[in-house]
């Protein structure tokens, strides 16, 4: 029988996902930092510390190993904490440092997308009180404009902030991120701040940069009803799915935050998205469920028989990709998978649960549904949030004690599938036999 393989689209952008605390080190000055050294906030109490030493150096070679995997794009973030260490200063040795990052990007062919916040506020940001008060709003907006003059000659793709949804569900809905709290009216307030500061960068960037491409990373969730014959399971699915995937992203469109039961209307906010990214894990099922009040009496659940991740963190949910992305071409822009990836430090589910993905994602090309990247979480394994170091996303592994790099399966796959712009049927069969059938029936 002939072998087969499929493609991508030409030009497709191929890279992998990083964020300033988890691979920088040595980040003192925000709040995750303060959040780490609080006892019982982070598993096993572990720390950021040196992270993967990129603030030292081991930058380089990791972008030399991106580079030699045939990726030609790489997805980091800017530390405000470090480029505005307080309102009043700026530091400019930290934005020259993030210069020659990126340059060592360009020189590596590695196409730079910058995301300007990614989960950090600078801890005097969070001493005027975060994204809870309209106060953040005209720093962040100056942070954003100095970033973008520094580096506008080498980045066009810029992603204003990571993952509102779970910022908010996180710090305030008692998801374990600090500032930890529990209230519906601040996740409110937060979430309009921040859909408010994205239209602030998104106006800010194009000013200085009229050709930029500006966007945000939306935590997308498959979320499906649990009998899908139930109407009430299908409502409460429907529901929560408006809350956590719609409403930001439906607010750059129409100028309305509709979070089911309040609308806010934030006009300046309507047209101020060039491409959608998406960050695509896992999905749940939704059971209507009264006794399930914190919940807003939709209880989420694994889908049965679903494969889970090593620390039972997410499940592997494939076709959910495809609908992510299926979901998102209401809004008539360009989509890129912004994160995609599964903790898994010995590999065994890695290199499946990466190729049954991008099938899905070459699925959606091919109902040219306008997807133009996908970026891997991650290059290499990194502070993990609040869970630590108990989580390890890397294509490539991390010897903490000694800073070594260790190759595993999934890079040498992923090296592959870039260079091929695809997936041909010996990857599969040699890195994922267990999805040969399923890809190459
Ligand atoms: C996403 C975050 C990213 C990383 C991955 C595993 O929600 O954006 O920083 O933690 O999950």
């Amino acid at each position: 029988m002939p072998k087969t393989a499929i493609h991508f689209p030409a030009g497709f952008l191929w890279g992998t996902a990083t964020a300033s605390h988890q691979v920088e080190g040595g980040n003192t000055n925000n709040n995750w930092y303060q959040w780490e050294t609080q006892p019982g906030k982070i598993k096993e109490g572990m720390r950021s510390g040196l992270a993967c030493n990129w603030w030292g150096g081991k930058w380089k070679e990791d972008l030399d190993r991106a580079a030699e995997g045939h990726q030609n794009s790489h997805r980091m973030s800017i530390e405000w904490s470090r480029v505005q260490p307080s309102p009043d200063r700026w530091d400019e040795d930290a934005l020259e440092y993030y210069r020659q990052i990126i340059r060592g990007m360009v020189d590596r062919k590695l196409e730079p997308m910058v995301t300007l916040h990614h989960f950090t506020d600078p801890l005097w940001v969070t001493n005027l009180g975060g994204w809870e008060t309209g106060a953040v709003l005209s720093y962040f907006e100056r942070y954003v404009k100095k970033v973008v003059e520094a580096l506008k000659d080498y980045v066009k793709l810029w992603v204003t902030i990571n993952e509102p949804n779970v910022y908010v569900w996180g710090g305030y809905m008692g998801g374990g991120f600090p500032p930890g709290k529990n209230d519906m009216n601040l996740a409110l307030q937060v979430m309009a701040n921040m859909v408010r500061g994205h239209a602030a960068a998104y106006r800010t960037i194009h000013a200085a940069q009229p050709d930029a491409r500006v966007g945000f990373a939306l935590n997308y969730r498959d979320l499906q009803p649990a009998r899908p014959d139930f109407p009430p399971d299908c409502w409460m699915a429907g529901l929560q799915a408006k809350i956590y995937n719609d409403s930001f992203a439906g607010a750059l469109k129409t100028g309305k935050l509709d979070m089911a039961f309040k609308k806010i209307s934030i006009p300046e906010a309507a047209g101020t998205q060039d491409y959608l990214g998406i960050n695509y894990y896992t999905g749940d099922l939704v059971k209507f469920d009264l006794s399930a009040g914190g919940e807003m009496f939709g209880r989420r659940s694994t889908p049965p028989g679903a494969e889970m991740s090593e620390t039972g963190f997410i499940a592997k949910v494939t076709e959910g990709m495809f609908r992510a992305l299926s979901w998102a071409r209401k809004f008539g822009i360009p989509l890129m998978v912004t994160e995609n990836g599964v903790e898994d430090s010995d590999d065994h589910l890695r290199p499946r649960y990466l190729v049954e993905h991008l099938e899905q994602v070459w699925r959606a090309a091919n109902y040219n549904f306008r997807v133009q990247g996908y970026y891997h979480w991650s290059l290499v394994d990194n502070f993990e949030w609040e869970r630590g170091w108990t989580q390890r996303w890397g294509l490539w592994g991390l010897d903490r004690e000694t800073q070594a790099r260790i190759r595993r399966p999934s890079a040498d796959l992923y090296a592959a599938i870039c260079r091929e712009n695809g997936l041909t049927q010996e990857m599969v069969e040699r890195w994922a036999a267990q999805s040969a059938e399923k890809l190459f029936p």
